[in-house]
């Protein structure tokens, strides 16, 4: 590389990652972490050949339409990346790659949490404890469910589903799964597979949500589906809020057909739907799935890789448009 080309970087990264980034781009990094609006990404935008931002920046078409025409590359800081409209990037001409793999471990961690956390009250538990309420306890104190030996339904059996169904067997679960296509054995390790989400759904103890969003997943678990699952289900998402229609989970909460949801991804973040927050049989974390400081690391590290294979003029890796 003989002129270091110019990378927007939207959000404030890990040292580590800045460091590499300031020493092999020119790098326009955002110390204040300050979030910019659509304007304020096209206009800083100028002049780069890359960006590499987080699912907190929204490339629509119609941002597409106003970028620069110096910009190539969009190496996102994210496994997902339903806020960029691909179309809009491949007719432009612009290459986006994402971060798989890195986040698997801490996102199937933090989905254990979800599951026990419901299942177990944490939210309530946790609360009496703080606010000094917690004055006794008797054998029906606070009794939850157990996970350990229950049916865990995994929809979309992909990097970070793998690795739940991995880290459930631990909890001597038994693991069923609809994904478009099936797992060969090896890797099915025992999991049932099911043709379709409406056959996977009576098989669930626990339904945990790991597909990405698509046309077909916008909107998937609505009420006739949510009606599926078995009376007192748990359901955890820590992928994506739009899988999910609000109105037919908090309706299914309501009326007790769930007996509790962990979630850490809403539709419209960071505003939670406020009867979400209201309910006491809900456990909320703020998207976190991959909040550890080894996967920030990692997310980083993984984007740099997409960004030098580009400007070496290699594909890169993680290529999705
Ligand atoms: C990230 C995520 O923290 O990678 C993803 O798709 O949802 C999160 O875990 C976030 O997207 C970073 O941009």
């Amino acid at each position: 590389m003989s002129v270091k080309p110019v990378v927007l970087v939207t959000r404030k990264l890990p040292p580590k990652v800045e460091e590499r980034l300031r020493h092999d781009y020119q790098a326009r990094l955002n110390p204040d972490d300050r979030l910019y609006s659509k304007d304020e990404l096209i206009a800083q935008a100028s002049g780069a050949q890359a960006i590499l931002p987080c699912h907190t920046e929204h490339f629509s078409a119609d941002v597409f339409q106003q970028l620069p025409a110096e910009v190539k590359i969009i190496a996102n800081f994210s496994v997902g990346f339903d806020h960029v409209d691909v179309e809009a990037a491949r007719k432009k001409g612009v290459v986006v790659t994402n971060t798989p793999d890195v986040l698997s471990d801490a996102t199937a961690e933090l989905t254990m949490m979800l599951m026990i956390g419901a299942a177990r009250r944490a939210s309530e538990g946790e609360k009496l404890v703080r606010e000094g309420k917690w004055k006794d306890w008797s054998p029906a104190f606070m009794v939850g469910t157990q996970v350990t030996g229950k049916r865990l339904g995994i929809l979309g059996m992909g990097r970070v589903g793998q690795v739940v169904a991995k880290r459930a067997r631990g909890f001597d679960m038994t693991i069923h799964y609809h994904d478009v296509r099936r797992l060969p054995p090896e890797r099915e390790a025992g999991a049932i597979f099911h043709e379709t989400s409406e056959d996977l759904l009576p098989h669930c103890d626990f339904l945990s949500i790991h597909c990405n969003v698509t046309p077909a997943t916008r909107g998937l678990m609505d009420a006739r589906r949510f009606s599926l699952l078995p009376d007192g289900a748990i359901f955890v998402n820590a992928a994506r809020g739009a899988i999910v229609d609000d109105e037919a989970l908090i309706a299914a909460l309501t009326s007790g057909k769930l007996r509790a949801a962990g979630i850490d991804a809403y539709n419209n973040e960071p505003k939670v739907d406020q009867r979400l927050v209201a309910l006491s049989n809900t456990f909320l974390m703020p998207h976190i799935g991959s909040a550890t400081a080894e996967t920030r690391d990692a997310m980083g590290f993984r984007a740099l890789d997409n960004l030098d294979a580009y400007f070496a003029g290699r594909e890169p890796h993680d290529r999705v448009a």
